[in-house]
């Protein structure tokens, strides 16, 4: 049974509201508390789908991690080594993170292993980080298509490299990072454009030396990283719905608190201010490695942009939701150069534009982005396609709507942001939850 989303005209949502904790951030604590030496704690864990696969991924690979009663987590870090062979595969779900973070570290262990996922995830490409972990001296093999499972074995040696990334992708560096741990080389890595630097973050904030200069970064050989307790900000990429759900309502005004803001990540916000987008951010300080702030958002009339080059890695995820704001804007709003967003959880700009024509928004789509004309959500029926953002987006667009939108295929949603039906129904939006 497929689960949907109706959801009928609404006047507007409002409220002071925090999102779930950073997937990014959530996923790479549970991974270098893991690998780190000692007991860190880990408060604000995004309990959703993705992080929960990766948590249970390495207590497959021996590490102990409890909950304790104030919803933080233990993780007892096991060191570099101490990472236990299991003969189940380890499942990742509907998680690219996962999968991608993964193989880059189990590349450099001691033993075989053997990495699986949800159909959507079997169909995702995984060569992007084979080669390089191939150059880097790991035994990695891939499907016929160069898709999971991905199956790891053990090597004498992995080597340092110099790699010139090919796709901007945070997924890919860091997965480089992580083999690098296993390396007594140096490993340089030439950005064109910065991505998310969580890894490198996390990784410096635990003990280890990556040094990042204009777009090199150097990963310096360290024997130990060291645990500490980790806090884990709002994802921004969560409070994106919120913040739109806001701006397209009228007369609204929203406050979301302690969000994640580093400048790698908030492309999405500098492009709604293109727009014409009452955003402001307060309380804006530092947060172990990351910055954090709150943001105060108001109804605002948006105009359509032609989406600069340099916001697109640091907008990657938010894209679906922007072209609803798009949508919902004067005149046209163009992207392009955006590709990578047909190699999500779904084809990004197929099943965005899909849905935009259904709701009959006129779009036209292109290799590599779309332009979409602002004008009225007629309502329709929309396919997520099992992707949680658009789910999300369309859900959002039904604020707008003249008539009912209904979203199939919305259970994903909970890979990212659990609690975001309940959420957003408090905060006024007319939506009701079923099975198709
Ligand atoms: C992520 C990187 C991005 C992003 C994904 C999370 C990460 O993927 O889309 O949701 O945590 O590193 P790419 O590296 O494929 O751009």
């Amino acid at each position: 049974m497929l689960e949907k989303y109706t959801v009928n005209p609404s006047v507007n949502i409002s409220g002071s509201i925090c999102v779930p904790g950073d997937k990014s951030i959530s996923h790479r604590s549970l991974i270098l508390l893991s690998i780190s030496n000692g007991i860190g704690v880990i408060s604000g864990l995004l309990e959703s789908d993705d992080c929960m696969a990766t948590l249970k991924i390495f207590k497959m690979l021996g590490v102990t991690i409890t909950k304790n009663i104030n919803n933080t987590y233990t993780v007892h870090g096991k060191g570099l080594n101490g990472l236990k062979k299991t003969n189940n595969d380890l499942d990742c779900g509907n998680s690219g993170t996962s999968m991608r973070l993964l193989a880059g570290l189990l590349a450099g262990q001691k033993f075989n292993s053997s990495l699986v996922g949800d159909e959507s995830l079997f169909k995702r490409p995984m060569e992007r980080i084979s080669s390089p972990l191939k150059m880097m001296g790991a035994n990695i093999t891939l499907s016929k298509n160069n898709t999971a499972p991905i199956l790891i074995k053990p090597v004498k040696k992995i080597s340092g490299i110099d790699y010139k990334m090919k796709i901007d992708s945070a997924q890919i560096k860091s997965s480089i990072i992580l083999a690098s741990l296993y390396s007594s080389e140096e490993t340089n890595i030439y950005e064109n454009m910065p991505t998310r630097d969580h890894t490198e973050n996390m990784i410096n904030f635990l003990g280890g030396n990556i040094i990042k200069s204009e777009n090199i970064i150097t990963i310096n050989p360290k024997n130990k990283l060291v645990s500490k307790d980790i806090d884990i900000p709002g994802d921004i990429s969560s409070a994106m719905f919120i913040i739109v759900g806001c701006l397209i309502s009228k007369e609204s005004e929203v406050l979301i608190k302690n969000v994640g803001l580093n400048k790698l990540r908030t492309g999405g916000i500098q492009i709604l201010k293109m727009m014409g987008a009452s955003i402001k951010i307060i309380n804006k300080k530092t947060y172990g490695p990351e910055i954090v702030g709150d943001i105060v958002v108001k109804s605002s009339l948006l105009e359509g942009i032609d989406i600069p080059d340099k916001y697109i890695a640091s907008a990657i995820d938010e894209f679906p939701i922007l072209f609803i704001a798009a949508a919902n804007a004067s005149g046209k709003t163009l992207l392009k150069n955006a590709k990578e967003l047909r190699f999500k959880e779904s084809d990004r700009l197929l099943t965005m534009s899909n849905g935009l024509s259904e709701c009959n928004i006129r779009n036209r789509l292109t290799e590599d982005g779309i332009e979409i004309e602002g004008g009225n959500f007629t309502g329709g029926t929309i396919d997520s396609y099992g992707d949680h953002r658009i789910a999300m987006s369309f859900a959002i667009a039904g604020l707008i709507s003249k008539k009912p939108i209904t979203i199939l295929n919305t259970k994903n949603v909970s890979t990212s942001f659990p609690g975001f039906y309940n959420l957003i129904k408090d905060m006024g939006l007319n939506i009701e939850r079923g099975n198709v």
